[in-house]
């Protein structure tokens, strides 16, 4: 039996989104100060490595790097309850990536859909790190044999196949060494849709601003973007069951649900009848009383870059402490 671990990543690719917030560092926040977890281990990572599978200025990535750190931290993470730190300085990560590179298999990357999605119809072109991505994943999360792992919906399939990886490689080598990491997708907003368009996610790397709610963002961008997200012209249901077919309204009424802490029913039933003139402006005052405060703090450390390098520093040493032994025990197995 493994203990419990709990291990997630966001790549410093650019600004983070409210995507990533309700998906994911929420979460996070979530998991650090809930009482169920107390005790246990989580380690919640910059992955610089990730990013870097798609060009990025590097000026613009040590930026993006601290700029997350501070998103993380801003948001609640404390660095003495959870490890905070960048992927790129623990090697172990790379190091095990290589061995799970030489487990997994060229078909088990092929069918995943973000490789598919991110390397577009030229994939002779994409970089090989971007076909291997799901093997340093699974890396990330199992160099510290974490059972949990905190993500956003479009990540499912790459936990799934770091369940694939840590069984073939317990079955060749005839151990039961890796854990059978599970997913952990729960709340209203496990997908966040982009504003501009109700079948794309809302993602940092989408090249429309006018399709996300950047962190960073002031309070009237907030409510222009709001103000001018896609919608139909009927009122709002009073059920969940009335949003099926309307994939814009549903995504606002989650955003709603998610960041006032209540259910997607009990939302409908303060809002339902009300036309989306009298809803987004509700939606943009919420959103905007959440997220000040946070970028603000972000704003703060900004102006702090040594603090936040301390931080990370910190977390890389404890992690390593975690992840060394473990590296050692595979390289063991494997036998070099
Ligand atoms: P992005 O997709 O914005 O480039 P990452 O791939 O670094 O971000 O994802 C970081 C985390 O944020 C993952 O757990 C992912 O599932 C989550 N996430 C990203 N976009 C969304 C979204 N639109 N809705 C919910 N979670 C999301
Ligand atoms: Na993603």
């Amino acid at each position: 039996a493994f203990q419990p671990r709990v291990f997630s990543g966001i790549q410093p690719s650019g600004g983070l989104t409210l995507g990533n917030y309700l998906g994911a560092i929420r979460r996070f926040v979530d998991m650090q100060n809930d009482a169920q977890y107390d005790g246990i281990e989580k380690i919640y990572c910059m992955v610089d490595q990730h990013a870097i599978t798609v060009w990025q200025d590097p000026a613009t990535l040590t930026r993006n790097t601290r700029e997350l750190a501070a998103g993380y931290i801003a948001a609640g993470l404390d660095p003495t309850k959870s490890i905070l730190f960048n992927q790129s300085q623990v090697a172990e990560h790379a190091q095990l990536a290589w061995i799970f590179n030489c487990v997994a298999r060229m078909g088990w990357m092929q069918r995943m859909t973000q490789w598919k999605d991110k390397a577009g119809k030229n994939q002779q072109n994409a970089s090989l790190g971007l076909f291997a991505y799901p093997s340093l994943m699974a890396a990330d999360i199992l160099i510290y044999h974490a059972t949990h792992v905190p993500v956003g919906e479009d990540q499912k399939q790459h936990v799934e196949l770091t369940r694939d990886i840590a069984i073939k490689f317990n079955h060749d080598f005839g151990v039961d060494f890796f854990p059978v990491t599970e997913p952990v997708i729960e709340g209203a907003a496990t997908r966040v849709m982009s504003l501009r368009d109700g079948s794309k996610k809302m993602s940092k790397s989408d090249p429309s601003d006018a399709s996300r709610i950047n962190m960073t963002d002031d309070a009237d961008a907030i409510s222009q973007k709001i103000r001018k997200a896609r919608t139909d012209p009927d009122a709002l249901p009073s059920e969940a069951d009335g949003l099926a077919e309307r994939p814009e309204a549903r995504n606002l009424v989650n955003i709603y649900a998610a960041l006032s802490d209540q259910s997607v029913d009990q939302v409908l039933a303060d809002v339902g009848g009300k036309q989306f003139s009298e809803f987004k402006p509700m939606l943009s005052d919420l959103a905007v009383a959440k997220l000040a405060p946070i970028s603000a703090e972000m704003a703060r450390l900004m102006e702090a870059p040594d603090e936040i390098d301390a931080i990370l520093r910190d977390g890389a040493n404890r992690a390593r402490a975690i992840a060394a032994p473990i590296l050692q025990k595979t390289y063991d197995i494997v036998g070099m």
